[in-house]
């Protein structure tokens, strides 16, 4: 198998992390994920939080995963959008709050 097959099934997510109990700065965690074509960014996500790293917070109760509560609306390669909807299509994918200044610990802000 090539290189080039093998690098295309990996996605690189880039997660802001913030948790003001520990650290007072915040930082980015970087994961790598294998795609499956049609992945959402929350499917990643969940795939990190499952497999890789348990302490990413994200929105994970009470959500429709149909674009309709946009509860778990995020800034996706500096873009706001949803992501339940968001499919990943850029090799890396950088994933930040929508407002930092109202986070509580990485993904999640206060309402
Ligand atoms: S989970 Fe409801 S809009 Fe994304």
């Amino acid at each position: 198998m090539s290189d080039v097959k093998k690098e295309a099934k990996i996605r690189r997510l880039v997660c802001y992390r913030y948790n003001p109990e520990h650290c007072p700065q915040s930082y980015y965690s970087v994961y790598d994920i294998p795609f499956v074509l049609s992945m959402t960014i929350l499917d990643m996500l969940d795939y990190v939080v499952r497999n890789l790293d348990a302490t990413l917070a994200y929105i994970v109760h009470s959500r429709c995963n149909q674009g309709l509560c946009a509860r778990c609306i995020l800034k996706i390669n500096g873009k706001s959008r949803l992501a339940c909807l968001e499919t990943c299509d850029e090799e890396i994918v950088i994933v930040e709050p929508v407002d930092k200044k109202r986070v509580s610990k990485d993904l999640v802000t206060k309402l």
